[in-house]
């Protein structure tokens, strides 16, 4: 697993951007695999901005994003479609049909990733929980992409993105860890103190638990983390 440590999201979001362009540019039809929430918003905007320069086409490439809420069009504005469509969408020239969400047909998503060659690279965010996509933590996780309920914390964390915390929905859409497991490379970001902890308990010892899905990645043979210096500040 490699590690890298920036000075701050500014730098991560660069190296982030880098990284996944030069995939693009190597394998022009990669299947990425993408992320939504606060952190990959300015990877995308860098992304965009490649492309209006002539550096990145993304005619080509297929997306299969991590997860939906429940029960959201795909025009509301909390919608993961809209975020994507916001951030990184309307700005580049991916075609339509080439892009997909687990909430249309979740039992099949799996099977629609390996009809498309299997994911290329996987960009995660991360959750202060230890969650990765909407897999949280638990006794058990699910191998497949499922609907999935949120734990409080979650929704609470989540929450800032509604007006108000009874808005966000309990569940979700959400590939499952062998979804993510099988990309064959896996990008993982992580920004702010808020994520110091579960870096420092994903790194700190070698123990992979359920409890902490972020766990799971250390058993990825192709992961790089991407981290500001808040969130490695926990890392011993
Ligand atoms: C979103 C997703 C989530 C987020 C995580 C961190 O598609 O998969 O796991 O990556 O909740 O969210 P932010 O970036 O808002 O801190």
């Amino acid at each position: 697993m490699n590690v890298i440590i920036c000075k701050d999201k500014e730098e991560m979001s660069l190296k982030a951007a880098a990284l996944m362009a030069a995939r693009i540019q190597a394998k022009p039809d990669l299947v990425l695999g993408l992320a939504t929430g606060s952190t990959p918003i300015e990877t995308y905007a860098k992304l965009a901005d490649l492309y209006a320069q002539g550096e990145l086409d993304f005619s080509q490439v297929t997306t299969f994003n991590l997860d939906e809420y429940e029960g959201l069009a795909d025009d509301d504005v909390q919608s993961y479609h809209y975020f994507m469509e916001t951030n990184l969408f309307s700005k580049v020239n991916l075609p339509k049909e080439n892009i997909h969400f687990p909430n249309l047909d979740p039992a099949h998503y799996d099977q629609a990733i390996a009809e498309a060659g299997g994911i290329d690279l996987q960009l995660l965010g991360l959750g202060v929980n230890g969650h990765i996509a909407f897999i949280e933590p638990g006794d058990q996780l699910n191998d497949f992409t499922g609907l999935v309920t949120l734990t409080q914390q979650t929704i609470h964390v989540n929450s800032r993105f509604f007006e108000e915390e009874a808005e966000v929905p309990g569940r979700a859409y959400s590939m499952g860890i062998g979804s993510i497991m099988r990309a064959r490379e896996i990008l993982l970001l992580a920004n702010g103190k808020s994520k110091a902890h579960a870096i420092g308990q994903m790194l700190n010892t070698p123990t992979i638990t359920t409890q902490l899905p972020v766990s799971l990645i250390r058993l990825h043979p192709q992961a790089t983390l991407i981290l500001d210096e808040e969130a490695a500040s926990e890392i011993r």
